[in-house]
């Protein structure tokens, strides 16, 4: 096999949408070996354990790990697993797409977030009854290696690069921040623009279409990528990568949808971009695109699941991506 991809459905939808994605990969015959493995509340009931040692090994070993969603386990599967790839990138487009309703049909973006420091580094404390205190941890070295991601996504893709930062406040820990991103477009004499975070927020709503790639601190990242995804009409269309140095977990956005689970009526959508993610990342360019564009023209003339007005289930939602990929 050219590559070893991890398949770790979850719970709910994610064992529904999970095998749609794999059913496009397979469809397009590059030559992949998946290996299944559990984890969620399914696997925690039966054993204990919602992340068996067995299934981190799988997808440590693995070059790429598609993963659909766990349920109330969610954290103590998803943020080991993210671990597990060794991942400093949250990449996450926002895209309108024609024939789906959005508040902001113009939407193109893509957030790419710094996802191992900044306030989620996990220092807090009580430092006195009822008095507590955050650390918040900014390195040079983690904030250039998001901006040479952030700038080298921005370049294979063709957008323009944005750097949310609030380094006007937080002048030592954004301060550094802003600096490693302004230090990375220099060496490559590349173009970008500064936004304060919160004034971004304002103008992402009114004006996505004023922006491309958006290099986030980790906090910021995760509050405006959700706002993106608002503009954008439905979680059932929202991929994302986690990317680390030799490896990476692609996963939809959404969770395991316990009130549609089972009925075969999820969309598969969102779990089939991260494929399509997947398959850029192992440099299968052609393919990507060739997902996409099927995704793209399903979305325009149906058949559309009923979270965007159809009737359609996963399976003939599934069915047309794969009859279109030619
Ligand atoms: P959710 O994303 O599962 O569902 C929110 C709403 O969006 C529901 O009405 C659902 O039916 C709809 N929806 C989501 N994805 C859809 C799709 N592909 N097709 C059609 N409709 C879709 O979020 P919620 O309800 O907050 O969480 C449910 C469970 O999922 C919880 O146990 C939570 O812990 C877990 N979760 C797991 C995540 C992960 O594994 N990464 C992420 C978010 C939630
Ligand atoms: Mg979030």
């Amino acid at each position: 096999a050219d590559a070893r991809i991890a398949v770790v459905p979850g719970d709910g939808i994610g064992r529904e949408v999970t095998p749609a994605a794999v059913r496009v990969l397979d469809a397009l015959a590059p030559d992949f070996a998946f290996v299944e493995a559990d984890a969620g509340d399914a696997v925690l009931e039966a054993t204990g354990d919602p992340l068996p040692e067995e299934t981190v090994e799988t997808v440590e070993g693995a070059d790429a790990t598609l993963f659909g969603a766990a349920g109330e386990s969610a954290a103590d599967v998803i943020l080991p697993l993210r671990a597990a790839v060794g991942s400093y990138a949250n990449v996450r487009p926002a895209r309108a797409y024609p024939g789906v309703d959005a508040l902001r049909p113009e939407t193109d973006l893509v957030f790419v977030r710094e996802n191992t420091e900044g306030v989620y580094a996990g220092i807090e404390s009580e430092i006195a009854p009822g008095v507590t205190t955050l650390t918040r941890v900014v390195t040079e070295a983690a904030s250039r290696r998001i901006a040479e991601f952030g700038f080298d996504y921005a370049e294979r893709h063709g957008y323009d690069v944005t750097v949310a930062h609030k380094a006007n406040v937080m002048r030592t820990t954004d301060g550094q921040f802003l600096d490693a991103v302004r230090a990375v477009a220099d060496e490559r004499g590349a173009d970008h623009e500064e936004a304060l975070m919160d004034a971004l927020a304002m103008h992402l709503a009114l004006s996505p279409e004023a922006y491309g790639v958006v290099v986030c601190p980790n906090l910021a990242g995760d509050v405006l990528s959700d706002l993106a995804a608002g503009l954008v009409g439905g979680l059932g269309l929202l991929p994302s990568a986690n990317v680390g140095s030799d490896n990476a977990l692609f996963e939809p956005v959404h969770g395991t949808a316990p009130d549609i689970a089972g009925e075969g009526v999820a969309n598969p959508v969102a779990a089939i971009l991260s494929a399509a993610m997947l398959l850029e990342h192992l440099d299968y360019d052609d393919e990507a695109t060739r997902v996409r564009a099927a995704v793209e023209g399903v979305l325009e003339d149906g058949p559309r699941t009923p979270d965007l007005g159809g009737d359609a289930t996963t399976e003939d939602v599934t069915t047309a991506v794969v009859d279109r990929l030619d």
